[in-house]
């Protein structure tokens, strides 16, 4: 069984792009891989949150990460403040990361423009999302596309360490999925649907009733053609819609784009086929979120499993290192 890991941060609602791109592959393959999914509460830091908010919005992420069918029997669910580990070998990430590397992250730049408040943890958070991935040896990240430059980071991280401190962690691998690896905004098809550009129409929501998604649908900008191709390049907006509809209903996006004549009916059978997608999830929320108690239980649940691997590699590091032994 290979070990996977991946994060998530609690920052606004949990999209379709995260869906698509991340969530839905955690639960398909939850049975094959020995696999621990984060919520990055510590991420979610980088940028200030209204505690009140950040606290709800963590058990409501782990209760849609559960409704979304990941069984915290199997995997291990866990909140990344609960394991101290994390912040413990991001200091040392920090200190194996340069300065130019973290400046050259296109994240960080594209995040950094659009804020007035740049924190220090945003630019080192590539670091400590490197600490997330090597605490654990893990091999494989399934992650959307704009995690890309983010691994190839940690993994650079983790040879660079162990060339100079000897084998110490695994050199993990992204696993980025075929189709609808980077989900478009509806309204603006040349960026990323994402949960820190406010484009309320653009982004369609877990969580959206089914009419909402209707109209998010219907009113997504196209262009002013009238052919159904998949050529992402030429014609974002029609291909992101067809990428959507094929990852909903497991197809190849050529394929599908073939089966339609007019923007109209592709529309239509995407909005329908994610409000089917996403009915099961939305059901189960629904339950779920009735039960905070349990939510919490899960989580110290996951912590104590986390723990115990992430503890083991920390008394790995100090030793290599030459810090003391606790
Ligand atoms: P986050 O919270 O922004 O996104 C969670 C997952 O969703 C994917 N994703 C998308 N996929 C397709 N299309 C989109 N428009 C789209 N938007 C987001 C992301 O690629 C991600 O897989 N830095 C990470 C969290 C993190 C992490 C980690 C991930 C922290 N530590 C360790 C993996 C391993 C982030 O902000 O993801």
């Amino acid at each position: 069984m290979a070990r996977v890991f991946s994060g998530i941060q609690p920052t606004g609602e949990i999209h379709l792009g995260n869906y698509l791109g991340a969530v839905r592959r955690w639960v398909a393959t939850q049975h094959d891989d020995d696999a621990l999914y984060c919520i990055v509460d510590l991420h979610a830091l980088t940028v200030p949150k209204d505690p009140t908010e950040l606290r709800a919005k963590i058990l409501e992420l782990a209760q849609v990460l559960v409704a979304a069918g990941l069984d915290p029997e199997v995997v291990t669910l866990f909140a990344q403040s609960h394991v101290a580990e994390h912040t413990e070998l991001g200091w040392v990430m920090e200190c194996t990361a340069s300065f130019g590397e973290l400046r050259r992250m296109t994240q960080f730049k594209e995040k950094a423009e659009r804020s007035e408040f740049v924190s220090a943890g945003l630019f080192t958070y590539p670091a400590l999302m490197a600490a997330d991935i090597l605490l654990y040896d893990t091999e494989k990240v399934p992650v959307g596309d704009d995690q890309r430059q983010h691994l190839e980071l940690a993994r650079d991280l983790a040879v660079r360490f162990n060339s100079r401190y000897g084998e110490t962690f695994v050199v993990p691998e992204a696993a980025i999925p075929p189709v609808a690896a980077r989900v478009m905004d509806l309204q603006d098809p040349r960026r990323k649907m994402s949960k820190s550009v406010d484009s309320p129409q653009g982004t369609v929501l877990v969580l959206d009733e089914p009419k909402v998604i209707e109209r998010k649908f219907k009113r997504a900008v196209t262009d002013s053609e009238s052919e159904v191709r998949y050529d992402p390049e030429a014609k974002p907006g029609v291909s992101n819609l067809v990428a959507i509809l094929a990852a909903a209903t497991d197809r190849d996006p050529h394929e599908v784009a073939a089966g339609y004549t007019q923007y109209g009916p592709l529309k239509a059978d995407t909005a329908e086929a994610v409000i089917e997608l996403l009915r099961p999830l939305q059901e189960r929320f629904a339950e779920l979120a009735a039960d905070p108690a349990e939510t919490a239980r899960i989580l110290a649940m996951g912590a104590e499993k986390a723990r115990k691997t992430a503890s083991a590699t920390m008394v790995r590091v100090r030793d290599r290192l030459g810090l003391p032994p606790l």
